[in-house]
């Protein structure tokens, strides 16, 4: 990519787009284009392709999708298959139409087989049934890596698949209803600082053991894959992740000790503590030349410290 090239990053203001807005202005890039839902809804096939008409964007991040938790997932499967399918048709479809040079679509690990073995690898997607909990969204994410794996194949395009590890940052969703687990015992610990809570439930046994990427981290990824080289359509899928995983009880605890919270954790087991382990194998970003420069020490008081700071001047806080 050239500093001037024109660069669309759909879905901008999520988690990861806001990221790669943030990498891409620091680099110096000085085209890039960017659109709310509520001036381009992605869902609209006709209004796509004629913003890729107007604009004509040399690259494209695909970062804009329908993303949730695993209440949000198990609950509306329906809207998590179309949503995905149709913004991710209308953006690559657009793409290929108007002549985009390079795309990355977002994949994820949640839509490894759910007995996937472990550390996981690019070549186990699709050997085995995905998790139920998420198949719409599953379902949708491996139709989109296909369409661009096919429009390479039929077409010549150039677009590239990654498969980022659980994500969180600074802007990551907080809603207790609806977020992960790191935003979810972030919020926990700081409520239970605020009220002076003598414990914190954790769900399960605390056993099961999670990989953790900062968004900043995979938006340095993601531009580095689209700027390399020796990153293609021939290169297949490409994991990204830190390659080392923590169990959500040694997460609970790191999170206790930057929160400077006092008192316990208690476990309930009665709760479920879904797949024992989730982790990313990154041998082959790392052969391209890519590691993540995050710890999770560091990432996590960046993120709880954002926490606190939004969050105050929030009339909802907590
Ligand atoms: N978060 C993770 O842990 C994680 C892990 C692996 C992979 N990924 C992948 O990374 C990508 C981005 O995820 P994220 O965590 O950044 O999600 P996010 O924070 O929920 O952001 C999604 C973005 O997509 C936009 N969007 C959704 N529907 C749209 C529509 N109809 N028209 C226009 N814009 C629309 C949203 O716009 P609004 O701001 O208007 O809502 C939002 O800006 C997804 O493909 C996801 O699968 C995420």
């Amino acid at each position: 990519m050239q500093k001037t090239s024109k660069i669309y990053i759909s879905g901008h203001r999520g988690l990861v787009g806001s990221h790669l807005l943030q990498k891409l202005k620091d680099q110096g890039y000085e085209n890039i284009i960017t659109k709310t839902r509520v001036e381009l809804d992605l869902l609209n096939q006709a209004e796509v392709l004629k913003f890729f008409e107007k604009e004509k964007p040399d690259y494209v991040f695909l970062a804009a999708a329908k993303v949730g938790g695993i209440m949000a997932n198990m609950t509306q499967q329906g809207a998590f298959l179309y949503e995905n399918l149709q913004i991710q048709n209308n953006v690559i479809h657009s793409s290929y139409q108007t002549g985009v040079k390079k795309l990355l679509f977002l994949g994820s690990s949640c839509i490894y087989p759910r007995n996937c073995p472990q550390p996981m690898r690019e070549e186990y997607l699709m050997t085995g049934d995905v998790e139920p909990t998420n198949y719409g969204y599953a379902i949708a994410k491996i139709a989109g890596l296909k369409m661009c794996q096919a429009y390479n194949e039929q077409y010549g395009t150039n677009y590239i698949t990654v498969m980022p590890t659980n994500l969180y940052g600074p802007g990551d969703n907080f809603d207790p209803q609806g977020s992960h687990v790191l935003p979810a015992l972030i919020r926990k610990f700081a409520t239970a600082v605020k009220n002076g809570d003598k414990e914190i439930i954790l769900w399960g046994t605390g056993t099961p053991k999670r990989e953790f990427l900062h968004a900043k981290d995979l938006a340095d990824a993601c531009v580095f894959l689209l700027n390399s080289e020796n990153v293609n359509k021939d290169t297949g899928l490409i994991n990204i992740g830190v390659g080392a995983d923590i169990s959500i009880l040694e997460l609970a605890n790191l999170i206790k000790e930057i929160s400077g919270f006092q008192g316990n954790i208690v476990l309930d087991t009665s709760k479920p503590d879904g797949m024992m382990r989730k982790l990313l194998d990154v041998s082959k970003i790392s052969n391209l030349g890519w590691k993540a420069k995050i710890s999770i020490e560091e990432g996590i008081k960046d993120v709880y410290n954002w926490f606190i700071k939004t969050y105050k001047s929030n009339l909802f806080y907590l």
